[in-house]
């Protein structure tokens, strides 16, 4: 069954349940894993602190990855609970997706139907990195933007194939404990934030990947993308994933970790071979585009021709109608 429970305030809940979190040391994830026979050497910590605690680790000389999820609060309380039940919703669509043609994820190798733990490959032994390291590193892997592209089309018309089953949050939480920075910020507008629930709950909907952002993609040397982090995966809007991804490509390049240009050839060769595999809806805004760019391009010549016109003695470009021709180009 699909998870269709809507936002329950808080305050008003009669069947809240206050989030249990528990952030276990190393040390107590090794016995949680040897009391269920799995028996893991802990390494590094990998992450931890907010929805998981993750360490790598080997089993019988193996590199892994132990990933332990608990209940949390996002931020702060009035973005909502999130349940440790996400780790059943990871591991169900991880070991799909293992199965499936297309899609890289890393191999479950152990997990438990009565703790948030799962034991999986260390994607890095793979050769693959974490794209987010990548970009810190003011590194943007041209090579890979075409697979990205692909990847995400392809990992939701996969997903799109998964049998029902209830998620741990529904898509109006995820998109309520999204949304909310959009309410928090300037200019604040109620409307804005009800036409994207609407689309974001409406709008083909099928079980989609939300997390597709840097800290959850991997590349490797040949351009390759494998995927990890599904526990927020909703029935939701298809189309959610691809701008997720491309807007923290943005980002990056506005906090200038990579360069503006190359931000944006990577992005334009990543539409261009999502829309290989799957269509992007933007009639909506389509006609207003070009009627936009139609008077802006009008407007340019204009200038242009009676710049020249009243500049015919100067027998040269000046910068005003270089910027203006590009701008027209
Ligand atoms: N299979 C893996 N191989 C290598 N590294 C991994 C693997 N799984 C997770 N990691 C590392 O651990 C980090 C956190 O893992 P993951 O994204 O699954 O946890 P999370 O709590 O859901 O993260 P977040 O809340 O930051 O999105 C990843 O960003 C990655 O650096
Ligand atoms: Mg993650």
């Amino acid at each position: 069954m699909i998870n269709n429970r809507r936002i329950t305030p808080i305050g008003l809940s009669e069947s809240y349940e206050a989030p249990e979190i528990h952030i276990p040391s190393a040390k107590e994830l090794t016995a949680l894993l040897a009391d269920k026979g799995v028996a893991v050497t802990m390494g590094e910590s990998l992450k931890g602190g907010t929805v998981s605690q993750v360490y790598a680790g080997s089993e019988q000389g193996r590199a892994v990855v132990v990933k332990y999820t608990t209940d949390s609060f996002d931020t702060d309380p009035t973005v909502s609970p999130l349940p440790h039940q996400s780790h059943y919703t990871d591991s169900t669509i991880l070991k799909y997706l293992a199965k499936t043609n297309g899609v890289r994820v890393p191999q479950v190798l152990h997990d438990f139907q009565d703790q948030p733990i799962t034991v999986m490959e260390d994607m890095r032994a793979a050769g693959f990195t974490i794209l987010n390291e990548n970009l810190l590193n003011g590194h943007l892997p041209m090579e890979s933007a075409s697979e990205v592209g692909k990847g995400i089309a392809v990992l939701q018309q996969t997903l799109a194939k998964h049998e029902e089953f209830e998620t741990a949050l529904s898509g109006p939480q995820v998109y309520y404990e999204r949304g909310l920075e959009l309410r928090l910020a300037y200019p604040n507008t109620q409307t804005q934030y009800d036409r994207l629930e609407k689309r974001f709950t409406n709008a083909h909907q099928q079980l989609i990947a939300v997390d597709t952002h840097p800290k959850n993609m991997f590349v490797n040397k040949e351009g390759k993308v494998a995927w990890i982090d599904f526990g927020f995966s909703v029935w939701g809007d298809r189309d959610f994933a691809l701008p997720n991804c491309m807007a923290h490509i943005f980002i990056y390049a506005l906090a200038g970790y990579i360069e503006r240009p190359k931000a944006a050839t990577f992005v334009t060769d990543a539409v261009a071979a999502y829309r290989n595999v799957l269509p992007i809806e933007d009639a909506n805004i389509r006609p207003w585009h070009y009627l936009y760019r139609a008077t802006y391009r009008f407007t340019c010549s204009l200038i242009i021709v009676s710049s020249i016109l009243c500049n015919t003695s100067r027998q040269r470009c000046c910068p005003a109608d270089i910027l203006l021709t590009l701008g027209i180009l």
